[in-house]
């Protein structure tokens, strides 16, 4: 560490409960990055979805750094949870012609995901029953727990001669946990289809460059490089600083760049946040500005209102009611989740939780999504403080889970028509809208998202 850092790493963090639209706003900036460049990912495994456009397709990224269009070389970095034949797939959905291989690494630190943490993830939320998290189902906690249990199978582990009696060891703890804590046993067939993905995955990564995050971030800052570090879900769902138990199991505010890549503080940057125009979360947990209530996705998901090519009921966005306008808001924002397929909680945007999550992660330039599903609305409301027990204040309680919080809104005017038939520029409605969010969160919007496709979007300050 003698040579003298040139650049910082510049984390981009999603401000919310994750689906910001992090993958189009990476996907963005690694379009202006060179080939020295490296953009990695620190925490979190395929629990994450990431959806970009690139020329009129469609792809959502798990695990794999959303700049693949891009030239900047790619890192999946020690703070990650990898499930091996998550990752075979996504590698194989990677067109042919985009240099992937070539450019991408895995750190030998990062954590294996196995078959049965992914039995052990969905069994215990099973096992939960009302009081369950939501979780995606992808093994997360349960890989996670390994780490911290000190018994997890990493990527380095698997050049070893004895990584398959590890794992068959770790196998063996887990069925045992699943029989006895949850008297589960996993069908023979079940299993042998999961492990033949797993032991797949396992030969592929062995195919792929093992790079230590630490070295190889530091070389690229000394080199002046640009690094960019791809969060996954958001500062919302942080494991120790979003609304326990309903988050992830990582540290997914731009913290958590300095211990998922082992590297020390001083070289991680100001964040670029990410949010969008309203508020989703899937999964479980409080959600203040919540439109309509739990109810309102649980109701869509119900068969008698969805046919099976509409995926969302029509729902008038300006009349009185939250439950219907909530619903309004999932089918213009198509808020349905990239993972699990799980129709998104859809709600008004909340100031004070962002402006929680802005202080985290030192969030100086925001990009704002999905600002043209607004367009639907007439008026559309903001929480810009909290009425707790007859105080209002911008503070978001420790214990947002049982305190009785009602939003205090502020209602703004929609612009007329669609966002798109103003081109490049903004309706007189939506720059006043944005300049008030930046002032009430003292930070500058760079981008704005006009539409899910790469050229949807408005670049400020440029
Ligand atoms: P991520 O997890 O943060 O990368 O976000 P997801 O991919 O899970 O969800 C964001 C969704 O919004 C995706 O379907 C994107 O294609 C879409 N999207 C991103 N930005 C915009 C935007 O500005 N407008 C619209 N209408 N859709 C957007
Ligand atoms: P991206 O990166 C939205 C949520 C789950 C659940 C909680 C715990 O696409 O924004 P886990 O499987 O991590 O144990 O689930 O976290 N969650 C996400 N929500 N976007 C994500 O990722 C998420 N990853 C996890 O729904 O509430
Ligand atoms: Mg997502």
């Amino acid at each position: 560490m003698n040579k003298k850092i040139r650049s910082k790493i510049v984390p981009i963090i999603g401000l919310q409960w994750g689906d910001e639209g992090k993958g189009k706003g990476v996907a963005r900036i690694a379009s202006k990055l060179s080939s020295k460049d490296l953009i990695v990912r620190f925490q979190g495994g395929n629990n994450a979805g990431h959806t970009i456009y690139h020329k009129g397709k469609c792809y959502v990224f798990h695990l794999i750094p959303s700049g693949v269009f891009g030239k900047a070389r790619i890192h999946l970095g020690s703070g990650m949870v990898i499930n091996p034949g998550a990752l075979l797939e996504e590698a194989n959905a990677i067109p042919k012609n985009v240099p992937f291989l070539s450019r991408v690494s895995v750190s030998p630190h990062a954590v294996l995901t196995l078959p049965t943490h992914l039995l052990l993830d969905s069994i215990s939320e099973k096992s939960k029953g009302g009081k369950k998290i939501g979780s995606t189902g992808k093994g997360i906690s349960p890989s996670y727990t390994d780490l911290v249990l000190r018994r997890a199978l990493r990527v380095g582990d698997i050049f070893e001669k004895d990584f398959e009696n590890k794992y068959q060891e770790l196998k063996s703890a887990h069925a045992k946990t699943l029989e006895t804590e949850f008297g589960f046993k996993p069908k023979r067939k079940d299993m042998e289809e999961l492990e033949k993905k797993f032991w797949q995955g396992i030969k592929f990564i062995k195919s792929l460059k093992i790079e230590n995050s630490s070295l190889l971030v530091e070389e690229a800052l000394q080199k002046g490089s640009h690094v960019i570090a791809e969060g996954a879900q958001g500062a919302l769902l942080d494991v120790r600083f979003g609304h326990y138990p309903y988050v992830t199991s990582s540290h997914t505010i731009s913290s958590g760049v300095g211990t998922g890549l082992g590297i020390p503080p001083s070289f991680v940057g100001s964040s670029i946040g990410i949010f969008k125009a309203y508020t989703t979360k899937v999964g479980e947990g409080p959600f203040p500005t919540e439109l309509g209530g739990h109810r309102s996705a649980v109701w869509c998901r119900d068969k008698k209102v969805l046919d099976e090519k509409a995926r969302f009921p029509v729902a008038d966005p300006n009349c009185n009611d939250p439950f219907e306008q909530g619903v309004a808001l999932r089918r213009s924002g198509n808020e349905i989740g990239a993972t699990t397929g799980r129709l998104r909680r859809t709600g008004w945007l909340d100031l004070p939780l962002l402006k929680y999550a802005i202080k985290m992660n030192d969030a100086k330039e925001l990009v704002l999504t999905k600002l043209d599903v607004l367009s639907d609305f007439k008026e559309i409301k903001v929480c810009t403080e909290y009425n707790i027990k007859g105080e209002e204040t911008d503070e978001v309680p420790f214990d947002l889970v049982h305190n009785e919080v009602t939003p205090v809104y502020k209602t703004f005017p929609v612009w007329q028509g669609k966002l798109s038939d103003y081109g490049k520029k903004l309706p007189k409605e939506a720059l006043n809208y944005i300049k008030f969010l930046e002032k009430t969160l003292d930070a500058k919007i760079i981008y704005v998202g006009t539409g899910p496709e790469e050229h949807h979007v408005i670049e400020r300050y440029w």
